[in-house]
């Protein structure tokens, strides 16, 4: 258990991280010429959208973004480009999705595929960077310690709409597995923006 909220986000970026990663070598594999490995990017796909996008930004949009607002006109606007980053990546996400059924017989299909797996780890790189450099500690800054445990609380009830703790340790493994398994040496991960 996190001794802080944020801290438990950051515990979730590490975890997002490692599927960019994995979704970059991913990109690399198939721009070099690979067959899509539909299995692998499905998993990526439902990672983000189950894990990253109903549990992390459910946690930052829903919770700690309005309670920072509400706390600090400084968060106003950093608030307002976190949240279009997060509709840009859901986008992204959405064309990998939809593209993934046909990428063995339209080659339009892979480059979509790898262009937006690409797109979405670069964008995720540099909202984790902006979060952890301006937000979180923002957040640490201002909230008291009974509204660090309300926000915690909070972050309980979404991770329980997702179906619990087994889901969330689920998807931790998943993370793991898709770093370890990630193809070698197509390209060096992208370092953060
Ligand atoms: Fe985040």
């Amino acid at each position: 258990m996190h001794e802080r909220p944020t801290d438990e986000l950051r515990c979730e970026h590490e975890l997002i991280l490692l599927v960019a990663g994995a979704m970059e070598q991913e990109a690399g594999a198939i721009d070099a010429g690979s067959p899509v490995n539909r299995v692998r990017v499905a998993q990526m796909v439902d990672f983000a959208q189950n894990f990253t996008d109903r549990c992390h930004l459910r946690k930052e949009e829903e919770v700690l973004f309005p309670a920072l607002a509400d706390r600090s006109r400084a968060a106003t606007e950093p608030v307002r480009t976190l949240v279009s980053d997060h509709r840009v990546g859901r986008d992204a996400v959405t064309r990998v999705d939809r593209a993934l059924s046909d990428v063995d017989v339209d080659e339009r299909d892979r480059t979509v595929v790898a262009a937006n797996l690409d797109v979405y780890a670069l964008l995720l790189r540099r909202h984790i960077a902006k979060e952890e450099r301006i937000l979180l500690p923002l957040a640490e800054l201002v909230f008291s310690g009974m509204e660090q445990e309300l926000v915690a609380r909070e972050f309980r009830r979404i991770e329980e709409l997702g179906a619990g703790r087994g889901e969330y340790d689920r998807y931790q493994a998943l993370a793991r597995q898709l770093a370890r398994t990630a193809p070698a040496g197509s390209r060096d991960p992208r370092m953060a923006a």
